[in-house]
């Protein structure tokens, strides 16, 4: 590829520039300057864009007060939507479309094109100040006598750099890694220290009662904790936020996994009360459905069918508590949760 050699050319003080200015190209007219039929037809073309976006303006008032907000229309691909969004959308869009089309095809083809150039001043000092500058830095440096004390020029960049450590020990109060310990729930206690066949009982968290397969009622969530969890134990409200369930009664035939089956007794089921997205609390109860609704950013999950989420962000689906019914009649829970509760990253832990 052949280089054109550009000119040379010298800053105010007379010094070679590393390059020179090529200066603007030669305006070149457009038809529309020259032409007076060519330049009134792109009038013609820019007013015609303006008064479609006039009319689709009208169409759109018109449809906000002539579609009822419950009509519907059948559109291919997109299958029912609403005729009156529909209409609005569409008004409004070919109103904007047109305003912008019609503002570029004027900006285009009748406003001006040539090019102009603002003279600007020089950005760099003047060498005199340039120069001013250096004698006072070089004034203030020989000042604080720097150059001449090597010592404490050292220690002072070497205490400006071990400073930031400082902050690792803020670290620290960040508290202790979890190791292991989201792994693992209450319900797992009497299987760790071979207590009662690795069965925990059922404890009604608002009478603080063991529960009978009686107490749970069709229809209702019941909220429940392992027996022997007290305030009185050690990190109480961390193992209570790990431990915490609700039971549910189902028909035994709505349940849809063999598993659960098994898992459950004589419909009741229980399940994790954390959500498995970002651990919020779960309450909301759809008796007709199973569903079970987190109120923080709406991850539903079927009891019916092993917790498995149906919509939301949770990306896992609610653990399930394998329980049974002691020799008294109490239910309880076999062993430990077969999976870690709570938001996905906590399987990390
Ligand atoms: S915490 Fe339950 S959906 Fe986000």
């Amino acid at each position: 590829m052949s280089q054109e050699k550009l000119p040379e050319a010298h800053g105010p003080a007379g010094e070679l520039e590393p390059f020179a200015d090529p200066g603007l190209p030669e305006h070149e007219p457009r038809r529309t300057d020259i032409d007076e039929k060519a330049a009134k037809r792109a009038e013609r073309q820019v007013s015609l864009l303006f008064l479609i976006s006039m009319l689709a303006t009208i169409g759109f008032i018109a449809s906000y007060v002539s579609i009822d907000k419950y009509d519907t229309v059948d559109i291919f691909f997109f299958g029912k939507i609403g005729a009156l969004n529909m209409a609005l959308g569409c008004t409004l869009g070919v109103a904007l479309f047109c305003i912008g089309a019609g503002a570029i095809h004027w900006a285009r083809t009748l406003m001006t094109d040539e090019e102009i150039v603002q003279e600007r001043h020089e950005l760099k000092s003047a060498p005199a100040d340039r120069e001013a500058a250096i004698r006072e830095f070089q004034q203030g440096a020989s000042d604080s006598s720097i150059g001449r004390r090597p010592l404490i020029r050292r220690t002072m960049i070497g205490a400006m750099a071990l400073v930031p450590l400082s902050g690792v020990v803020l670290l620290r109060d960040l508290g202790p890694l979890p190791g292991t310990k989201l792994r693992h729930t209450f319900w797992g206690e009497n299987a760790r220290h071979g207590v009662n066949n690795g069965n925990t009982l059922i404890i009604n968290e608002n009478t603080g009662k063991p529960l009978r397969p009686s107490d749970i009622i069709k229809g209702s969530l019941t909220m429940a904790k392992p027996d022997g969890l007290t305030v009185e134990n050690h990190e109480y409200l961390e193992e209570m936020g790990k431990a915490a369930i609700l039971l549910v009664r189902l028909e035994p035939d709505e349940i849809k996994s063999t598993k659960q089956l098994d898992w459950s007794y004589e419909g009741i089921v229980a399940y994790s009360k954390i959500c498995t997205h970002v651990g919020c609390p779960i309450g909301l109860y759809e008796q007709q459905t199973h569903h079970l609704l987190c109120p923080c950013h709406q991850s539903t999950f079927d009891l019916a069918d092993d917790g498995a989420v149906v919509f939301g962000p949770a990306a896992r689906s609610l653990p399930q508590l394998k329980i049974s019914v002691s020799n008294e009649g109490y239910l309880e829970a076999v062993g430990d949760f077969a999976e870690p509760v709570g938001p996905s990253f906590w399987e990390r832990g």
